[in-house]
Order: C-alpha cells, then structure tokens, then sequence
C-alpha cells in the first residue's frame, strides 16, 4: 500500500509511433481493459491521432495528452501547434520538456516554462519532464541539475498552478536504453524534486505534486519503483506501446 494519499499515474509516451487507426485500434482495447481500475491512465499521442484517441477514449478511464505546443496562442510559427488548438479539440493534458525535446529540438528550461504558463492559463494539466545526463550524473552533480531544471521550469508559477502540474523524473541515460535508474536512485532523485517543491512553494503543495519516473519502465520493474515513496507513477515510452503489455503494467500498478 501507497502511504500517501497521492493518485498513481501510468502514462505512455507513444512518441512518434502509431497511425491513426492503429491508435483507435489501441484505445479500443485498452479502454475494456481498465474502465475499473483506480490507476490513473494517461495516453501522450502524436498530433495527428489526438482527435481519434480522444473520441474512442470518452466516458472512460483514459485520458489523452499531446506531446507538445507552442506558448504564443497564433502567429507565424510553421509547423507548431498552440494551446488552443489543442483545447478546440477538447485536450486538456499536455507533455513539455521531454529530453527528446530538449536534445533534438533544442527546447531549454526558458521556452518549456513559457509552454507551462500558456498551457496553465488554459487549465491544462502539464507534466513537466527533468533529467541528467550520464556525465551529470557520473559527476555526482544530479540533484543539483535537476534542481535548477524545476526552478526554471516551474518559474512564476503559484502553489494553486502547481494543483495542475505533474514532474517526471526521466533520467536520460536510462531512455530507451533498456538501463533503468535503480529504485534507489530514482526514489533518491524524487524524494530531492520533492523538497525543492517545497521550499519553492510550501508542505502541503509539494506534499500533492504527483512525480512520475520513466527511462526504461516495464512490467518487471514497475512494482519496486512504485513502492518507493516519492515516485507516484510512470512515464513509459517502448513498453507503452503494445496494449497487452501496457496494461500488465496497469494491473500490476493496481496492487501497489
Ligand atoms: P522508455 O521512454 O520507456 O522507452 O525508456 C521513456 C520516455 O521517454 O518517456
């Protein structure tokens, strides 16, 4: 049993995997699978398959979030996509600051704190994605980078803003890697998140803050991370994308 009174989340991160209709095809299934479950479930989609996956999604367990947006609300921006674009379609979850993001697209802690205000503004919930390096964390400095990466990222934000926002701890060599952070590691690195919240904000806010852990999450190491104390979830990238397996991970998160 969990001892705080914090939900479990379980989010996938398709990243740019699966069509539209494969999409459907997943929703369909999963959405059998886990309409009684207290686990929360979380699906993050490419753009384009948002809509589907919304719609095959309604009156049921899951909820949909995009991958990314934009923090102007329109303007000549090529190929992005703004907050309420998203919101038109009925999204109110969204992913920011995935490592992918910041090493392949050049995202920094500025313009991810700049997507959380515009994503706040219109009451999304937005997971709020930190992480070291293999040198950051071979140079013993992690807690300290990831310390800078949430006051950056969680900058002139208030505690009431923080009631819609949730921070993964995705340690990027253990992403995609098939490597994962130890329980230890990973709880170590949570329980700092954790206290950095709170002497940005107050108890009680860092106290509610869900913080997920992803970078090679599975159905085998998915209990020991969900027991430790300060890890409230996963955010799962390859194992979240076969629905059998992604569900094992459901229920196994179900007993915790
Ligand atoms: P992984 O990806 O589970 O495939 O390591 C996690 C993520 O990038 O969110």
């Amino acid at each position: 049993m969990k001892e705080s009174n914090r939900k479990v989340l379980i989010a996938g991160n398709w990243k740019m995997n699966k069509t539209v209709k494969e999409t459907e095809d997943f929703v369909y299934e999963l959405k059998n699978k886990v309409n009684n479950t207290k686990t929360e479930v979380l699906l993050c989609v490419p753009f384009l398959s948002l809509k589907k996956a919304l719609d095959e999604s309604q009156n049921s367990k899951i909820k949909i979030a995009a991958q990314n947006c934009h923090f102007k609300e329109s303007g000549a921006f090529t190929g992005e996509v703004s907050v309420l674009m998203l919101k038109d379609l009925g999204i109110y979850n969204v992913l920011l600051g995935h490592s992918e993001r910041r090493q392949y697209f050049n995202e920094t802690d500025y313009n991810i704190n700049l997507k959380l205000k515009a994503a706040l503004k219109e009451n999304f919930t937005a997971i709020v994605c930190v992480g070291e390096t293999l040198e950051e964390r071979k140079s013993n400095i992690t807690n300290e980078i990831i310390s800078i990466q949430i006051k950056n990222c969680l900058k002139d934000i208030s505690s009431e803003d923080m009631k819609n926002v949730i921070i993964a701890y995705e340690p990027i060599w253990a992403i995609g890697t098939g490597e994962t952070a130890s329980k230890e590691q990973a709880q170590l690195v949570c329980k700092n998140i954790r206290g950095v919240l709170e002497n940005l904000f107050d108890f009680e806010t860092a106290n509610n803050v869900l913080i997920l852990y992803g970078g090679s999450v599975k159905k085998e190491n998915i209990k020991e991370l969900l027991e430790e104390k300060d890890i409230d979830g996963a955010l799962i990238g390859g194992a979240s994308l076969d629905v059998e397996n992604f569900n094992d991970i459901i229920e196994i998160a179900e007993k915790i």
